[in-house]
Formats: structure tokens, sequence, C-alpha cells
């Protein structure tokens, strides 16, 4: 029985890595959750789940979420300790680390110097911080998984392979559910439209970095240190079927890529099992029906946003860190209808352009970085 402990429970990934433990009884348990500030739906988890311990964002909400619980309470704490907390709980075995945004850093880097495996669906613990946390994560032998469904395919199309053969890593991208809008409408795009992705339901910011690119500009950099591969060797394919999931070029020209349908449910549970893989009853890929699968480069004049990536890497040190922190900025104030869909890839170059990089040395540096870009974001958009 594999002891879990689940950060961003409430959350998409959350939910449906919950839902995965309720199909397999028996094979997990969980011993700690934490969230933001969905109690409701925290005290039904807590309920059917029995946790040792929860965290939610702040006081208030582990006020509300006691009173809820009553006396069936387990002990509750708040604010980035507490999620501390739940991410280094003894009797935790294996920790999934899916809260939303640069948030979720300080949680991931504790798991690993607790020695904990990490599921990695929090793609930004990386992007802030890939450097210092791949380097710990190396020196204290900890494992980290991902759950993100491009490196997940990549992590699948490595194994068996020799890393020093690998030519590129392919991530594919779906492109969105603005692929095919015109550069001239771009600018009139509501939130209501650039949330209604075509292929996967997630929580409403990786949505909107879906419809920009901004998500496979990330998604560059977390496989740029997850993977240690060199950017110039990292590419970006539209597929907008979303059934090959990323894919492995080899020095001798062979590619390697894992398909299967979009449901997430898949790379959590891959990750969660590993090195097994279980059973569970997911719709099959059923390819005759699909009937073809078609790939296009992306178009960097309409989503600009994914080359800003690129450009971050190159800059090094915080410059990533700040890009993420600018991004998380501006999508929050599109989302408000206080700026144009068109002004996040605007409005996140100009930060990029003002940052001047420092090597990275630490966490606390990471997130000042991302505090910087957000604040600097959201001065722009007023
Ligand atoms: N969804 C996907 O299919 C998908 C795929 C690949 C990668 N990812 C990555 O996985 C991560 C989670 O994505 P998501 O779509 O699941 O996001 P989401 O639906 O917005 O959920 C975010 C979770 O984080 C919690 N949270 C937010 N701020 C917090 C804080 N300060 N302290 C503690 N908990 C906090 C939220 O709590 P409350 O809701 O209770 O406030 C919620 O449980 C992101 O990094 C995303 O890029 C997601």
């Amino acid at each position: 029985m594999k002891r879990l402990s689940i950060l961003g429970s409430t959350g998409s990934i959350g939910v449906q890595a919950l839902d995965v433990v309720a199909r397999l009884p028996g094979r997990f348990a969980v011993a700690g959750l934490a969230a933001g500030r969905n109690v409701e739906r925290l005290a039904e988890q807590v309920r059917a789940f029995r946790p040792l311990l929860v965290s939610v964002s702040d006081a208030a909400a582990a006020g509300k979420l006691r009173e809820m619980l009553g006396g069936a309470s387990p002990e509750i704490l708040h604010g980035d300790a507490g999620a501390i907390a739940v991410a280094t709980l003894p009797e935790a075995d294996f920790v999934l680390a899916a809260i939303s945004g640069g948030a979720g850093l300080r949680s991931t880097a504790a798991a690993v110097e607790a020695g904990k495996p990490v599921g990695l669906a929090n793609k930004e613990s990386l992007v802030l911080a890939g450097e210092l946390v791949m380097r710990r994560a190396s020196e204290r032998g900890v494992t980290i998984l991902p759950v993100d469904s491009e490196h997940s395919a990549i992590f699948q199309s490595l194994a068996g392979h020799n890393r020093d053969e690998v030519r590129r890593l392919i991530l594919t991208a779906s492109g969105g559910p603005l692929r095919q809008v015109p550069a001239d409408r771009m600018s009139a795009v509501t939130p209501a439209e650039a949330l209604r992705h075509p292929n996967w339901t997630m929580g409403a910011k990786i949505t909107i970095d879906s419809a920009t690119l901004m998500n496979k500009g990330l998604e560059v950099i977390e496989a740029r240190w997850l993977f240690d591969v060199d950017p110039d060797r990292i590419d970006i394919l539209i597929h907008p079927e979303s059934i090959v999931h990323s894919m492995v070029e080899y020095v001798d020209g062979q590619v390697v890529a894992q398909l299967g349908v979009s449901d997430m449910r898949g790379p959590i549970s891959y990750a969660l099992a590993h090195p097994e893989r279980i059973a569970l009853d997911l719709p099959p890929l059923d390819l005759a029906r699909v009937g073809h699968l078609t790939f296009e480069p992306p178009d960097p004049a309409r989503f600009p946003a994914f080359t800003l990536a690129y450009r971050a890497l190159e800059m090094g040190g915080t410059a990533p860190a700040a890009l993420s922190g600018a991004d998380e900025g501006v999508v929050e104030a599109f989302l408000a209808g206080r700026c144009a869909f068109d002004a996040i890839a605007r409005v996140c170059a100009e930060v990029l352009d003002r940052h001047r990089p420092e090597a990275l040395g630490s966490v606390d540096q990471a997130i000042a970085a991302s505090d910087w870009g957000r604040a600097q974001a959201l001065r722009r958009v007023g």
C-alpha cells in the first residue's frame, strides 16, 4: 500500500488523482491533502479518504474546514508551512505535487529535501528553479516522475534507451482553442473563448496558457531540466488530436512516441504506480476511429508566447522565474477582463526585456524573481 500526500487535491489534477485512488482500493492510501480555499470540496475528500493531516491556504479557510468537519477533523494546518508539512509528512511514501503556479515550488522543494519521491504536475517548480530542484533531487537520490502528459510521454519513450543517444525531444501541443483564429482577431478573444479547450479539462491558468501556447513554452523549460537536454534540442509540434503525447528522436533518426486518449488519469496513474502499470478502465485508444493524425509547426507570429520561454532559458538564472511570474499576473488580469488576450504575450515580453537575470542560488530567490515578474506585469496592465 503506497501512502500519498496530494498537494493541490481540490484542483483538476488532484481530483483526478483521488479518482484513481478510489478506483483501486487497497493499492493506495491518502496520508495528507493540501489545498487552497475550496474547503467544501476538501471536506468531502477528508470524509472519503481520511487523511492524517490537511492544509489550506489561510487561517480563515482552516477555521471554516474545522467547523465543517467537527469532531471527525484530522489535524488542519495552513499557509506555506501547512503545505510543506503535508509534503514532508513522515507517513507519506509519495508526494503528488499538483498545486497551480509558483505557489507550488516551496512544497515541491520541501518534499525533495525530505527525500520523498515526487509525482510532478506543478511544472512551475521546474520553470522557477529547475536547476536547483533537479540538483537537490540528484544529491538526495529522489525520483521525480513527470505527471504533465507530454513529459510522461517522453519519460516513457526514454525507458530502456541510452540518454546519450537522444537527438531531440519533440513536445506535442494541441494548439488550444484558438489554433485557427487569425492574427487580427486575437485582441478580441474573450476569456470564455480562451477557456474552451478542445481536448483537455484543466484549471483556468493552464487552459489560458494552452490558448497562448505559453504552456508549451513552460513545458520546454520543464523538459530542459527534467531530462537535462539543451533547449535547442527541444522542439514543439502542433498535433490537434492530442493522441501522440510527445516523442523522442534518437541519433539514428528513429522516433519513439507514446500514444493514448486525452485523459490525465493515464499519466497520473503511471507516476503513482511507477515502476508498475495498473489496470485502469479508461476508454481505449481506437485509432481506426480517430482515422488520421495531423501535425503542423507552431506559428510564432500568432502565438509568440512560446518563443519567450526559449529566450528566458537563454538569458538564464532568474529569467524563467520572472517570465512565469509575469504570465501568472497577466493571465489573472485577462481572466478578470482587465486586458486583451494578445496583451498576455506582449506584457510577458516587455517584462523579460526589463529583467536583469541573476544566477539562481535559492528557492527564495526564484520566488522573488517570479514575484517581481508578476508585479511588473500587473503594473503594465493597470
Ligand atoms: N489539469 C491538467 O490537466 C494539467 C496537466 C498538466 C499539468 N498540470 C499542472 O498541474 C498543476 C495544477 O493544475 P490544475 O489544472 O490541477 O490546477 P487547478 O485546477 O487550478 O488546481 C490548483 C490546485 O492548487 C491549489 N492551490 C492553489 N494555490 C494554492 C496555495 N497557495 N496553497 C495551496 N494550494 C493551492 C488549489 O486549491 P483551491 O482550489 O482549493 O483553492 C487547487 O487544489 C499546474 O501546475 C498545471 O500546470 C495540469
